[in-house]
């Protein structure tokens, strides 16, 4: 029975992340579309991606991705009360939250998805701190997990060069609330900009049945889903990027009560260098304390922030006690961020 007392804190206890096997190099991609290392590497900083093949799955990711932070959590799978699944492309349709939920045997939790395409995983670290707040939840898994590699148009080089998949999973757990670790945030969306970033659905009609036709002689077609290509215009994302995040990051310090210099870590989504040191340097924070893994991994969408994390917490570089803003930014338009203390 859930005590829904109010007023709880949560704590980062554990993280984990997972990467597929096929790792794909600029100069790979310039096989494709007429691209070169040198124009990738030096305009956005990557230098490769990985994509899903062989019957991995967006649900394998990150069902390895949360084994691993429970594993550092030292939490059982059902121990955990709520799963969330911050993702654009879940295998499934309705959602692949429940599927993590089975595959880990987390047997109490409830799991739902939240789409807020790269912005996603701040969201879903918000959402869950909420839920332990307010809901009396005692463990959460946030997962962010993307594979856009599925809507990638492979012979568009203005965005095919910038993505990868990839997971990233992290726990919290209740805790006092002055030992609360989400210690500000700020979240904003702006419908008008979609035109910049989308992905829609289109819709091919079954011409070849008719199907009925009601009482005013009105035929109905049905009509299927045809698949999404991600389309962008990157100047404007860039611009939106570097003018926004700054702002987001400046409002969830000014509720935490910090400035710039408190930060221990800058963690954005990893886009584009080039924004994370615009941005950095916006903020007045030197490069060293600036998180930056997408040479490897290039733009994974919901997953690259809790990657990130997971690779800094494993390689020493974040330490109990480091206090990181961490910030999203992406279609929708959507862009937030979070002050969060490590462990
Ligand atoms: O996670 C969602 C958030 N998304 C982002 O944050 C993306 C933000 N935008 C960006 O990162 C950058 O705008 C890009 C990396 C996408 C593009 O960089 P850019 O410096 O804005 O280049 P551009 O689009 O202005 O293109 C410059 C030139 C063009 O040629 P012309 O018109 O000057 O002759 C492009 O056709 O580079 C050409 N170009 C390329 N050349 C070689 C575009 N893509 C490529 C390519 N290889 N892959």
């Amino acid at each position: 029975m859930l005590n829904r007392m109010v007023g709880k804190g949560s704590k980062l206890v554990g993280c984990g992340s997972a990467t597929p096997k096929l790792s794909l190099s600029n100069d790979y991609l310039s096989n494709i579309v007429e691209t070169s290392d040198e124009w990738i590497a030096t305009r956005t900083g990557i230098r490769n991606r990985k994509v899903l093949s062989d019957g991995e799955t967006l649900t394998s990711l990150a069902v390895e991705s949360s084994g691993k932070a429970l594993e550092m959590a030292n939490i059982k799978p059902d121990e955990i009360d709520l799963v969330l699944l911050c993702t654009s492309t879940p295998d499934d349709l309705f959602g692949s939250a429940a599927q993590i939920q089975r595959e880990l045997g987390c047997s109490k939790a409830l799991a739902f998805d939240i789409t807020a395409a790269c912005s996603g995983f701040v969201l879903g670290l918000i959402t869950g701190s909420r839920y332990i707040k307010g809901g009396g939840f005692e463990n959460v898994l946030v997962v962010g997990a993307d594979a856009l590699s599925r809507y990638v148009d492979w012979t568009d080089r203005n965005t095919c060069i910038l993505f990868g998949d990839g997971a990233g999973a992290v726990i919290l757990q209740a805790t006092n609330h002055d030992q609360d670790s989400l210690l500000g945030f700020n979240f904003r969306s702006d419908g008008h900009g979609q035109k910049h970033l989308h992905a829609f659905v289109g819709s091919e009609d079954l011409k070849e049945k008719t199907y009925a036709v009601d009482d005013n002689g009105a035929a109905f077609l049905p009509s299927r889903a045809s698949p999404a290509f991600i389309r962008m215009n990157g100047k404007e994302v860039f611009r939106f990027a570097v003018r926004c995040v700054p702002e987001t990051v400046e409002a969830a310090l000014e509720e935490a009560g910090l400035s710039g210099h408190d930060l221990d870590w800058l963690l954005l989504h990893q886009a584009n260098q080039r924004i994370l040191d615009a941005v950095a340097q916006r903020l007045q924070i030197p490069s060293e304390r600036v998180i930056s893994n997408l040479a490897s991994y290039g733009n994974t969408s919901a997953a690259s922030i809790p990657l990130a994390l997971d690779e800094a917490v494993r390689n020493g570089k974040v330490r109990p006690g480091d206090v990181l803003a961490i910030a999203g930014f992406g279609a929708g338009l959507t862009w937030g961020s979070a002050i969060i203390k490590w462990g």
